[in-house]
């Protein structure tokens, strides 16, 4: 079953309060997909997932571009990689990668996931990143999982409640 929720984020604030709320409920070994352009909110919404999973320096998260991919400690590590650079990330996954990142047992956090998509497994939490549809101040975040994430169904009561 597909789930889709859109959503409003009116402030960088609230981008990361998304994060925060989803990185509370991802488990080890899921993949979080960022798509969107430069400037949508990608790593701000990697930092507040950071925060939700309790990493050690959730305030270390940043754009990776060039590092490909940077490992962030805690309980559950968080893995953020950078597809910008979609060349190399996927040489990077095809040489080892891959297994690596399974063997982690984190939660990946992939900015430009969209340029990587065939690498991307079928359980995956996908999240779009786009400017207001009616040209103001915040963002718009489409969120979708063609399988499992279930807890997805209580996001919107969650961002209506102020994210408790
Ligand atoms: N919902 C939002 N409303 C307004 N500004 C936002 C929002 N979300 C993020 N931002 C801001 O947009 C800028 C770019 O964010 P960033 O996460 O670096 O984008 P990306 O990683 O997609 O390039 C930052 O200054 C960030 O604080
Ligand atoms: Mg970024």
């Amino acid at each position: 079953m597909t789930r889709r929720v859109r959503l409003l984020l009116r402030s960088a604030a609230e981008t990361e309060a998304l994060g925060a709320w989803l990185g509370a409920r991802l488990r080890p070994g899921e993949l979080l997909a960022l798509i969107g352009e430069l400037g949508a909110g990608k790593t701000a919404l990697a930092r507040g997932v950071a925060r939700g999973l309790r990493v050690e320096d959730p305030g270390a998260v940043a754009s990776p571009t060039y590092l490909l991919v940077v490992e962030h400690e805690g309980p559950v590590p968080m893995i953020h990689v950078d597809a910008y650079l979609a060349e190399k990330t996927r040489a990077f996954l095809a040489d080892g990668g891959l297994a690596w990142l399974d063997e982690r047992r984190g939660v990946a956090v992939v900015e430009w996931a969209d340029r990587i998509a065939e690498y991307l497994p079928p359980r995956t939490l996908t999240v779009r990143l786009g400017p207001r549809p009616d040209g103001g101040e915040g963002r718009s975040a489409e969120l979708s999982a063609e399988q499992g994430f279930d807890w997805l169904d209580g996001l919107v009561e969650a961002a209506g409640m102020g994210w408790s």
